[in-house]
């Protein structure tokens, strides 16, 4: 039976956002008027964010994250992004978090950031039921050296809520291995691994990413698909592909939905998840991509517990907390 839309209460479970990246522009802009700063060139007419191309995405997003200044901006960020996705039917979200961004990667200024998120987090998982871990991420293009503080913040604060490390930022930025160290330490600090690769770079990368850095899982990799013995070694060895179908076609990875390779990724038995990247930056939400992997695959109940399955199996969360998403 064809489904017209997939409920918005349907559970879902989201491994890839960026807490700054699913700052709503009225939330960005309330800053920016609290603080008395002049942001209002990131914005359109009509208010949202606009940008052409991804590097002026990432320095209209480096730009939005200038007013989020103290650990209280932060706490109001994280419940206020949670409400959002709660409001989507999403009952476990990771976000990226980047000591970058909140309050530099000084470990003791990181550990009261990360505090007031945590509380953020609290409030949201009270009022609305969806719980979040955090996912302590490096950005590629700010280097290794920057990437090993951000190692040190991750390992230090690993716990019941730091349960991961990633890497974002610009993938043609330098390569995969010259984030070993950092890499290195989180695995040693028992963090689950992840980094985008295979967004903006091709098979090699997502190779790289396993080989090199040993993740489990990849941010995006759809670029997977042009190279099918990778595409079966993703299979075979289960690499789960943190997919965002609706940031890949707003930035221009594939021109359409049709022509993402989402379905053919699941159909070769890729472990593939949905996610929404950074949602008000890509006009998108949870629901709507549900919405259209329906229109557009004929995606049903089925696939969508897969995909669910297939996400809570890869979480950076322990079993109990697993146990209890299914
Ligand atoms: N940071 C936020 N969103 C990103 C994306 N889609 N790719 C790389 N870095 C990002
Ligand atoms: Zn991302």
């Amino acid at each position: 039976e064809e489904m017209e839309h997939p409920p918005v209460n349907l559970p879902k479970v989201e491994l890839h956002t960026h807490i700054e990246g699913a700052a709503q522009p009225d939330f960005i802009r309330q800053l920016a008027f609290e603080k008395k700063t002049d942001i209002s060139g990131i914005f359109d007419a009509r208010g949202a964010y606009k940008y052409q191309g991804f590097l002026e995405f990432l320095q209209v997003y480096e730009a939005a994250t200038t007013v989020l200044k103290s650990p209280e901006d932060f706490r109001r960020l994280t419940l206020s992004v949670l409400e959002n996705a709660a409001q989507n039917g999403v009952i476990y979200m990771e976000s990226f978090l980047s000591p970058e961004f909140c309050g530099g990667a000084d470990v003791g200024a990181w550990t009261e950031y990360l505090h007031a998120i945590q509380d953020g987090a609290a409030e949201a998982e009270k009022k609305y039921g969806i719980a979040m871990r955090g996912v302590v991420t490096c950005i590629r293009h700010f280097g290794p050296d920057n990437a090993k503080q951000a190692a040190i913040c991750a390992a230090e604060t690993a716990g019941d809520f730091v349960t991961g490390f990633g890497m974002g930022g610009d993938e043609n930025a330098g390569h995969q291995r010259d984030f070993l160290w950092a890499y290195d330490c989180a695995r040693e600090a028992g963090l689950g691994l992840t980094t985008h690769a295979g967004e903006w770079r091709g098979p090699q990368e997502v190779r790289d990413a396993i080989d090199d850095l040993k993740v489990t899982r990849i941010g995006h990799g759809v670029r997977c698909i042009e190279d099918m013995r990778l595409v079966e070694h993703l299979a075979e060895r289960e690499i789960t592909l943190e997919v965002c179908p609706g940031s890949n076609v707003a930035l221009g990875v594939f021109p359409d939905l049709k022509s993402h390779p989402i379905e053919r990724l699941r159909a070769y038995g890729v472990k593939v998840t949905v996610s929404t990247d950074d949602p008000p930056f890509f006009h998108t939400t949870m629901q709507q991509e549900y919405a259209g992997l329906t229109k557009t695959f004929g995606w049903d109940n089925r696939h969508f517990k897969e995909i669910t399955l297939n996400a809570v199996a890869a979480a950076f969360c322990d079993q109990a907390t697993k146990d209890a998403l299914t």
